[in-house]
């Protein structure tokens, strides 16, 4: 039966984590629960030790077994580290490594899923700390189930409600069941821009941010995949269990990425390659000379297209599409002309989505059809596009 650690910290919604504990066991999750000294002071250890039949700890000194570090223990047999209500304090504490209370510790040695379901009031959840927090966690990888709608404790109206407790079982279950979808396969992707030098100062180049492309390194390492970024210059981190090949025109990314392609089981091309390149660059700095000017450009080799030409036999490759709203023919044309087996459309024309933003909304395309994920956070949607490829390969 797999363990499950269950943290529950001082909201008000505490005592609906005794229901969650419940179900969590009749999915047939072994549950222990950490409380912190705020929800000790809303619900007793007591409780959860009579619904779970184990210890309930809170204090990090208190162990269970002398001899033994239960945060160690705890966090070592655990499928997923689930924290439910996650309070402001709490999840500011998870974002910034503290370890002063038994949650925290049993947090920062634990490796696995992290599902996160907020509760408090709407200004609290609100307020830019709490949300940098959920941002840091979710970059990280954490599942968050968003909290809902409505009137909470205090009486106000707004997002700050825990979630369902049907809605966080779901994202345990997801969380536990995705670990190993791709494991031992190696994933290859392409991410970010590329820079195409005009002179030696300028250069021509476009938006993306290298956030798709982490967040499906970030997914895949989840998965148990390893995964190689061959990344344009982008200013955020890729994770460090991936390995990152910085790069800056496309030429350089086609070389860099063919030189993995043999290995690759999954190849996604997420980066926004230039499709041309200025035909010389001008040694210097190009000075200002007449009100006009003209810059020749020459077509850089398709990436995707390539690898997809080099990838071994039962590779899966992917390109990725930017569509201004104009229906799904020009990506089953790609499907063909880029000897791809699937293709991702980004929907372009709907504000708030896409390049540089936070979220996106994905339609898988496949010789044998369509799949449209709906509008989520570029982490949800980058398990949710590996699971359908995973699924893909077989
Ligand atoms: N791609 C590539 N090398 C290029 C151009 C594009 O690898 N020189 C890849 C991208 O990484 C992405 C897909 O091809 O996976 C995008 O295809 P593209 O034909 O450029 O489509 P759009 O960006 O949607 O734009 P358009 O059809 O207008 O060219």
């Amino acid at each position: 039966m797999p363990d499950l650690v269950l943290g529950v910290s001082g909201s008000v919604a505490c005592y609906r984590a005794a229901d969650l504990a419940r179900e969590l066991m009749r999915e047939g999750f072994s549950v222990r629960v950490c409380l912190t000294d705020s929800a000790a002071r809303f619900v007793s250890p007591a409780l959860f030790e009579a619904l779970t039949g184990q210890p309930c700890l809170s204090d990090v000194f208190e162990e269970p077994e002398r001899g033994r570090m239960a945060h160690i223990d705890w966090a070592r047999s655990a499928a997923a580290l689930v924290v439910a209500p996650a309070t402001a304090n709490t999840l500011s504490r998870l974002a910034h490594g503290l370890g002063d209370d038994m949650l925290t510790t049993i947090a920062l040695a634990f490796e696995g899923p992290l599902v996160l379901a907020p509760a408090m009031n709407p200004a609290m959840y609100d307020h830019e700390t709490t949300r940098e927090a959920l941002d840091r966690l979710t970059e990280r990888g954490a599942w968050v189930v968003e909290p809902a709608e409505g009137e909470v404790a205090c009486g106000e109206q707004g997002q700050g409600k825990l979630a369902s407790i049907p809605e966080i079982v779901a994202a345990v279950l997801e969380a536990t069941a995705h670990g190993s979808s791709l494991a031992g396969r190696h994933v290859l992707l392409t991410s970010g821009p590329t820079q195409e030098p005009i002179d030696d100062v300028r250069f021509l180049s476009n938006r993306s941010s290298g956030k798709m492309g982490a967040a499906l390194a970030r997914a895949a390492l989840q998965m148990g995949a390893r995964v190689t970024v061959v990344s344009g210059p982008v200013a955020l981190g890729y994770p460090p269990q991936a390995e990152v090949v910085r790069v800056r025109t496309a030429l350089e990314m086609l070389e860099a990425a063919l030189s993995h392609v043999a290995q690759a089981d999954l190849i996604v091309g997420v980066a926004a390659v230039a499709d041309y390149r200025p035909a010389q660059r001008a040694p210097g700095k190009l000075r200002r000379q007449a009100d006009t000017m003209a810059l020749d450009l020459v077509a850089n080799p398709d990436v995707i297209a390539t690898l997809a030409g080099r990838a071994k036999p039962g590779a899966l490759c992917v390109a990725f599409a930017a569509e201004p709203g104009e229906g799904l023919g020009p990506a089953y044309a790609k499907l063909k002309a880029k000897g791809v087996r699937a293709v991702a459309v980004n929907d372009v024309s709907q504000p708030g989505l896409g390049m540089e933003a936070d979220e996106n909304a994905l339609t898988l395309v496949t010789e044998s059809g369509e799949v449209a994920s709906g509008r989520m956070s570029k982490s949800r949607l980058a398990r949710w596009l590996l699971e359908r490829l995973a699924g893909e390969l077989g």
